[in-house]
């Protein structure tokens, strides 16, 4: 396994590769990243994990500086699962100032957008330029970020990128917490507390199986429920699983989002709900 810092370096390196399978992550690994190396394998010859923690994409109020930094945790884990590391510095990425950024959607701001407004723009375009520089065939993206996943691929089709991005399923521990790198922020009494989101989530899907369809009702309901235990919710949300705008019946494939933080951590988690055509 190599690890390279300077994009001339990588693009030599991967000159010769026709079969990339990309994954880019902000580092910090836990299982969920390393089933999408494992996964990405399946898809590509040559396996490549970005580790980049991207200040586009953080607010000024955000966590950038706390941002758990471990490249070389990070790297002993990548061994024998990928190719190639690579884990360019913020001016290797951003030689000079980025003034150009990709216009997203109105859905960018909406959901996880509305409560971090330039998060997308600076996800989508570091992505942008992380896959001009790797171009790769393949690129993986977790599901438990459903919304950059889906902008992901907007991305990709509305601007023609030649590749094919693949949606790695979420992993959980034992309780049903979605594994993130910011779980590590909690303290023992609010990851005792954490499991319920996946759990409201879980009784909103079993509820819309079963024939609910009121959905502003089950929001409602699930919103109060975590509201009642301590937790401060951004959203939750039934949404169509194609297009990510509000749920509605004639559609038969949904997606239950929801954000919601714990103290100073802000959990994020997703369910899909799919009854088929
Ligand atoms: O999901 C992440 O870790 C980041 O948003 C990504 C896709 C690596 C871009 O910085």
């Amino acid at each position: 396994m190599q690890i390279i810092t300077r994009v001339a370096e990588l693009r030599a390196r991967l000159a010769d590769e026709h079969a990339i399978a990309f994954v880019p992550t902000m580092g910090n690994l836990h299982e969920g990243h390393l089933n999408l190396m494992r996964q990405a394998r399946e898809h590509g010859d040559c396996v490549v994990a970005s580790i980049f923690v991207n200040p586009l994409q953080f607010g000024p109020n955000e966590d950038f500086d706390q941002y758990p930094r471990t490249l070389i945790a990070d790297c002993a884990k990548l061994h024998g699962l990928v190719d190639v590391v690579f884990a360019p510095a913020v001016n290797e990425m951003y030689p000079v100032q980025q003034t150009l950024f990709i216009e997203l959607p109105p859905l960018a701001y909406e959901l996880c957008g509305a409560a971090r407004p330039g998060h997308f723009r600076g996800m989508a375009t570091v992505v942008l330029k992380l896959l001009n520089i790797v171009q790769p065939q393949v690129a993986l993206f977790g599901k438990k970020d459903y919304q950059q996943l889906h902008l992901v691929r907007q991305l990709t089709t509305q601007l023609n990128l030649p590749l094919c991005i693949i949606g790695g399923e979420t992993v959980r521990a034992a309780d049903g917490l979605a594994l993130s790198s910011r779980n590590q922020y909690l303290t023992e009494a609010e990851r005792s507390e954490a499991f319920f989101l996946s759990q409201t989530l879980q009784g909103m899907r079993q509820a819309i199986v079963q024939g609910a369809r009121n959905f502003e009702l089950l929001q409602q309901q699930a919103a109060q429920a975590l509201a009642s235990r301590g937790w401060v919710v951004d959203y939750v949300s039934v949404r169509n699983q194609s297009d990510l705008q509000p749920a509605n019946g004639e559609q038969r494939n949904w997606v239950i989002l929801a954000a919601a933080r714990l103290g100073k951590t802000r959990l994020l988690d997703n369910v899909e709900v799919g009854l088929g055509e």
